[in-house]
């Protein structure tokens, strides 16, 4: 079987996020576009990523950053021509490379033909019936409002219409209607077209919100797992390699449903994990994970969860308690301006006081514990953020390719970048860049470099069973990925001093640790619990070999 019809390479994946806008111009207006993606493939591939994920690029008035589209069907002219991302995806299969793309099903933009085509019809018309109207903001009362910095209401009244729109998001973003069928039609029209044209697979954003009703949140509702399956069964019959990931950002066991009997979603994004990796750094203590981790159920053996420590939206605390949000904003978001909605606009290395050892850590947790490891962009290279651009921009600024002008993501004049640099002393392109990076043989890039490529050479660290053990200490993790073939080990030392620690191996009694960077043989396990002493922020990856 070629690697383009491995149906489950989604399992032993390693994502790369991007933004077409934010990663190379070669047309000088200020954009990142296809063709300055296609010419950075190299630098993607030499990552030693396994696939290629990209925020939304289709036409749009951009004012959610492209979650707001305005035509399903097309790539938005500033990004470049639809002929463009072929050739791109075209190039990142030729590297072996997977591309997946983004299915925004819950809204449009309401510059769409169709929601102009609703507002301007008569109420009660399959127009009209496009979206979701009602006479009163009274209905749905039970459902949250998501953006909770801009939208006072998850209704909006449309003057044209004389009517309220129903919307989850911003105002600008009406909620298709789910119980038309001819919607349900179109959406799987639009999956169909990107699956044609090649990817390899599709975010499904927003997914919860697709269906509304009385008396409920509104959120994972029985008939929108049914019309995920619906999607499901198209992509079975005629895309069998392909994937859906979902965007539920969900306790695990709602989350579970998303994955159904291993005929809905592919995957998931674990959402609830994220800050408590956070939250177990900062507390030195590994009990935030150890309780999410025990409270994730398992989940069909086709599935595969998707982890990460930061992506395009803010840090989400929305699946944590009261008092958990409180520790995250003060310990991660002491100034309100770093806040936003619920959660914190901030990138890895500043949330991470730029401690490379604190990166490295939770690096090397996102690269061993269970689930497809998804890294932000920018992250590699330690980029910075700036809290001053407003919603989620900050951390969305351009590619730091050098110290050159624009920092080599754009000849364009600075004024017409879609976003100013991060400039800043510590973190501005002239001190952290891909040029300077790549020659500094003990960089972040490197270093990440070096870990994916062991990542990749233990396919235990992605299809492996999942052991907590115990360590004696409450700082320090320990857990063994396993198959039939092999038994990894992993010990990690969440706080930034010395500690000791002495995980139960008894079951390897007879076998010893092989450190698998350096290759170093530590001593025989016995029946004794294995003592270990870790510096600040250490951490181990073992194989287990007979002595
Ligand atoms: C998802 C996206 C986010 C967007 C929202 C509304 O949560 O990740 O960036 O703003 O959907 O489309």
């Amino acid at each position: 079987m070629t690697p383009a019809q491995e149906p489950l390479w989604y399992k032993s994946a390693i994502i790369y996020q991007v933004h077409v806008k934010a990663f190379f111009d070669t047309t000088r207006d200020g954009y990142g576009d296809f063709r300055g993606l296609y010419e950075k493939l190299d630098y993607i591939a030499g990552l030693g990523v396994t696939a290629v994920w990209l925020l939304p690029f289709c036409p749009s008035p951009l004012k959610d950053d492209g979650y707001d589209i305005a035509d399903y069907c097309g790539v938005h002219p500033t990004y470049g021509s639809l002929r463009d991302c072929d050739e791109f995806i075209e190039a990142a299969h030729q590297r072996g490379l997977k591309v997946i793309g983004e299915l925004v099903i819950n809204h449009t933009s309401d510059q769409h033909a169709w929601f102009q085509a609703a507002r301007h019809a008569p109420a009660g018309s399959p127009e009209r019936d496009y979206y979701v109207w009602s006479d009163t903001p009274d209905r749905y009362r039970e459902a949250r409002i998501i953006f909770t910095d801009t939208e006072p209401s998850n209704w909006t009244w449309d003057n044209v219409a004389k009517a309220y729109y129903w919307h989850r998001f911003f105002h600008h973003q009406p909620d298709l209607n789910y119980d038309n069928p001819a919607v349900r039609a179109e959406i799987i029209k639009a999956m169909r077209f990107w699956l044609d044209q090649g990817l390899d697979g599709l975010r499904l954003d927003a997914v919860p919100y697709l269906i509304e009703r009385e008396g409920t949140n509104c959120e994972n509702l029985p008939e929108t797992h049914a019309y995920l399956k619906e999607l499901r069964t198209v992509v079975d019959e005629h895309y069998p390699d392909r994937m859906l990931l979902a965007e539920a950002n969900q306790w695990p066991q709602d989350v579970r449903a998303y994955f159904g009997d291993g005929d809905e979603c592919h995957m998931a994004f674990h959402f609830p994990l994220m800050p408590r990796l956070f939250m177990s750094l900062r507390k030195e203590d590994t009990r935030p994970i150890r309780d999410i981790l025990q409270q994730t159920p398992a989940i069909p053996t086709n599935c595969e969860w998707a982890i990460f420590l930061r992506n395009h939206d803010e840090l989400t605390l929305e699946m944590v308690t009261d008092e958990e949000r409180d520790y995250m904003y003060n310990e991660y978001a002491a100034d309100p301006q770093m806040r936003l909605n619920v959660g914190i606009r901030r990138r890895l290395a500043p949330l991470l006081g730029n401690n490379r050892r604190a990166v490295e850590l939770l690096t090397s947790l996102l690269l061993s514990l269970p689930g497809t490891p998804v890294i932000y962009y920018g992250d590699e290279i330690g980029m910075g953020d700036n809290i001053y651009l407003g919603d989620r921009n900050g951390v969305r600024t351009p590619m730091q390719w050098n110290g050159d002008r624009n920092g080599g993501f754009s000849r364009a004049d600075a004024a017409r970048l879609y976003s100013p640099l991060i400039a800043d002393p510590v973190y501005g392109y002239q001190a952290i860049n891909v040029e300077a990076q790549e020659r500094d043989q003990s960089s972040l890039l490197n270093w990440m470099k070096r870990i994916i490529a062991v990542r990749r050479r233990y396919v235990t660290l992605s299809v492996g069973t999942l052991e907590l053990l115990e360590t004696g200490n409450h700082s320090v993790l320990a857990f063994v990925r396993r198959t039939a073939e092999e038994a990894l080990l992993v010990v990690a030392n969440l706080s930034r001093f010395v500690q000791p620690a002495a995980p139960v191996l008894a079951e390897f009694a007879g076998q010893r640790p092989i450190e698998v960077m350096g290759g170093a043989e530590f001593p025989c396990i016995g029946t004794e619990p294995y003592f270990l002493s870790l510096g600040p922020h250490a951490f181990f990856w073992f194989e287990i070999k007979p002595c």
